[in-house]
């Protein structure tokens, strides 16, 4: 049983890469097969990390897709990964979390409140007393929106992951790999008991409800 800090991230399929680089720096990294789309996958790697590491001092949420295809396709992948696959992976970590621990879900400046056209569904993302059931069932609504209705980009936006918060910008972000991972840093490191917080690039805290994006995008 380790008495080390333990950082999980998610979605680092270059972690091959990255371990020798982190290994090389004096750091101890491992690497463990993850699918978030999978309850049994994500319930084999809290095993692994309960059994061998037996708790968890931070949790990155980074795996993400944009998806592919149509307008519905996009929506059924990206809310699958980006808010079915998180929403799993939290549920399964958060009985092994340590005292202080932190965990951070990587989202996207199209993640921000205001790029969802619709005041009605503005007003039911922003509820104070929104649950997790009611919240997926508002994922579940506009993936169903996406596939069926005639032209669901007028209540939600003409981006499927910003409803899912991703934005991979056909993987070419405009920020390095070192300034996009400022942010997510400082949040996993931060103990001021930030929570619920949407974290801006420069790290400072943004109103999500507000009408106003930080700038520039
Ligand atoms: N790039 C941008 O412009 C940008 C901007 C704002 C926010 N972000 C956010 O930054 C995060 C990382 O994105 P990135 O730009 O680094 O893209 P990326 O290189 O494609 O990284 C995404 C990672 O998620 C993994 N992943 C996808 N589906 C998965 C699943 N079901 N289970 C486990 N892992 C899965 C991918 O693995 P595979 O390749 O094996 O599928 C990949 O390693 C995302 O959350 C994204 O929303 C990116």
């Amino acid at each position: 049983m380790s008495s080390e800090k333990v950082a999980i991230v998610t979605g680092a399929n270059k972690g091959e890469t990255a371990i020798e680089s982190l290994q090389e720096l004096g750091y101890n990294p491992a690497y463990h097969q993850l699918d978030v789309e999978d309850q049994a996958s994500v319930d084999e790697f809290q095993k692994y990390i309960a059994k061998n590491y037996g708790g968890v001092d931070v949790l990155v949420n980074n795996a993400g897709v944009k998806g592919k295809g149509s307008f519905g396709m996009q929506a059924t992948a990206s809310v699958g990964v980006n808010y079915f696959g998180t929403l799993r992976m939290s549920e399964a970590f958060l009985p092994l979390l340590r005292h202080n621990a932190n965990v951070v879900n990587v989202s996207s400046s199209l993640g921000h409140l205001a790029k969802i056209p619709s005041e009605e569904l503005r007003k039911k993302f922003a509820d104070p007393d929104l649950t997790i059931s009611r919240l997926s069932d508002l994922m579940n609504e506009f993936v169903r929106a996406a596939t069926e209705d005639h032209n669901p980009e007028k209540n939600w936006g003409t981006l499927p992951y910003t409803v899912s918060k991703v934005d991979l910008n056909d993987y070419r972000g405009i920020l390095t790999v070192e300034e996009g991972a400022v942010a997510p840093l400082y949040a996993a490191l931060n103990q001021d008991g930030w929570k619920g917080q949407f974290v801006w690039r420069d790290c400072t805290l943004v109103d999500w409800f507000g009408p106003e994006l930080p700038a520039p995008y």
